[in-house]
């Protein structure tokens, strides 16, 4: 049996779910085929307009691989070495799961995005890793105490769904930017700025759910060319309106918290 189906519950009625060939199922008689391109789609609707489009997936492949942010995957993957079973909410195109595979040669790994371009790309991300499309912000189509890590990085956050999954320790990894993230360059090109009191907003929904436990600050300088400056652009938010034709090269800064959340046993 894939160890990635053992994770999984059915979206209709919450049962186990297993896999004969090409279809994964559940025993109530619900079926999801596998996509031709690897992943599974166990959306229950159609996808919101804001999931992220083939040009955006595209454009944040490149960025990632061409290494700018790899401080995140190293800072993420020094919070996970234990970890055997590990899902990453909002992964995109998988990178950051990926390179924290590429460590852990006995840990597999899940993907789940809302746009089906991402759940494509992070299905070839890594051979021990799966995809599936489904939303964060209804009930995750995880078995309750399923992986030993949530990684959530810039992407939403469910914090009740995020403790459900969870086996007893197990931790939630959130990057997050911080006010001074990538700032000069969003003002230079009007992006979308960042919530002055989004750290504060995130210990107090975590915290319902889980135990603050640490993590760190990463900062870094980020010398972008004219194309990692124009990608950077191009796989965010304000892709939806308006990608320039070029942007000049830049240094950036790329400045992140990476906050670890422990399940306890008690609620806290
Ligand atoms: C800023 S990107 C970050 C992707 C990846 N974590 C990374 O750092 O490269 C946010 C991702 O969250 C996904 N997303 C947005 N809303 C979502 C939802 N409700 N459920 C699941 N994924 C969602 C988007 O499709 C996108 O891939």
């Amino acid at each position: 049996m894939d160890g990635w189906v053992e994770l999984l519950s059915c979206p209709a009625c919450a049962a186990p779910m297993f896999r004969a060939d090409t279809v994964v199922g559940c025993p109530t008689g619900h079926r999801f085929d596998i996509a031709r391109q690897g992943h599974l789609n166990l959306l229950q609707r159609a996808a919101p307009l804001n999931a992220d489009t083939p040009q955006m997936v595209a454009a944040r492949a490149r960025f990632l691989d061409a290494g700018h942010y790899r401080a995140i995957s190293d800072a993420v993957l020094r919070q996970v070495s234990s970890a055997r079973r590990i899902v990453e909410v909002g992964a995109g195109t998988g990178h950051h799961l990926a390179r924290v595979l590429d460590q852990l040669p006995a840990t597999t790994g899940l993907a789940v995005d809302i746009s089906s371009a991402a759940a494509r790309k992070a299905a070839r991300a890594h051979p021990r890793m799966a995809a599936v499309v489904a939303d964060t912000w209804q009930r995750l189509p995880l078995r309750d105490g399923s992986v030993d890590a949530v990684l959530c990085i810039f992407a939403p956050r469910n914090a009740a769904e995020f403790r459900r999954v969870l086996s007893p320790g197990g931790v939630v990894v959130v990057v997050s930017p911080n006010p001074g993230h990538l700032a000069q360059f969003r003002e230079q090109h009007g992006l979308l700025g960042i919530e002055p009191d989004k750290a504060r907003h995130l210990t107090d929904t975590m915290s319902q759910y889980l135990r603050a436990s640490g993590g760190e600050q990463v900062q870094r300088r980020l010398p972008l060319d004219a194309e990692a400056a124009r990608d950077l652009i191009a796989m965010g938010p304000n892709a939806f309106h308006n990608t320039p034709e070029a942007a000049p090269a830049v240094s950036a800064v790329l400045d992140v918290a990476v906050s670890v959340f422990t399940r306890t046993d008690e609620v806290p």
